[in-house]
């Protein structure tokens, strides 16, 4: 599964990617304006520093506006990907971009009908957004699980990027799916380190380590 850091911003990105396990990153007009400075600017410099698929999202709602964004976008570095909103007009600039070259990240999926839609008209990547749907008490996990199952039926070349996913059961559920990418916050891939075990196990490892040092070096003394 690559793992894909939801976040506009440096400083964790930067951090993620120093990890060594940071395979790409999502980021969205809300990431993008939660962070200063120039948007254009900020995503190459997320480019620089992570060599993946780096999504890139339209704003405008007419086919002919996003087409033209995401040209731009797709221009600025070769990793760029276009995030389109999964509408009508988003379905045709997908299939304008991708005819192009230009490789798009559909949005906003919510069923498994804009997906598949989605798919046929080009896009490299879907992105269901798990928490949102479970935020209104409908089991989001659902969703990958039936595009996966939609896309290795028809051997679709889409990648199911699980998207919103809020804590580490998301990631390991989706993973166990079969998503090909997980997206999250910077907090919940160190959520997926985290171990109270691992920390409690060093610090004993540590403990007898340094036990043992000065054991020798008393007996050395004598
Ligand atoms: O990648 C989609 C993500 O940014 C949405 O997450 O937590 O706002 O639903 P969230």
């Amino acid at each position: 599964m690559k793992i894909f850091l939801d976040t506009a911003n440096l400083k964790e990105i930067r951090e993620g990617a120093a990890l060594g396990v940071v395979d790409g990153v999502t980021t969205n007009p809300s990431l993008l304006a939660k962070e200063s400075g120039d948007p254009e600017a900020l995503l190459l410099e997320i480019c620089q520093t992570v060599d993946g698929p780096i999504s890139a999202e339209v704003v405008a709602t007419d086919a002919e506006g996003m087409v033209r964004e995401g040209r731009h976008w797709a221009g600025l570095h070769e990793n760029i990907v276009v995030k389109c909103p999964c509408t009508a007009e988003g379905l045709k600039a997908t299939r304008t971009l991708s005819s192009e070259g230009h490789r798009v990240n559909m949005t906003l999926v919510f069923s498994p009908t804009q997906a598949l839609l989605s798919a046929k008209a080009g896009a490299s990547f879907v992105s269901p957004f798990v928490g949102r749907l479970d935020d209104i008490s409908t089991p989001g996990m659902e969703l990958v699980a039936d595009i996966v199952q939609i896309f290795d039926n028809y051997d679709f070349d889409c990648e199911v990027l699980a998207a919103s996913l809020r804590h580490p059961m998301h990631v390991v559920e989706a993973a166990k799916l079969g998503a090909h990418i997980g997206t999250m916050p910077y907090a919940v891939l160190l959520g997926l380190l985290k171990h109270p075990l691992t920390d409690l196990g060093l610090k004993r490892f540590l403990e007898d380590w340094e036990k043992a040092k000065k054991e020798l070096a008393a007996k050395a003394a004598h």
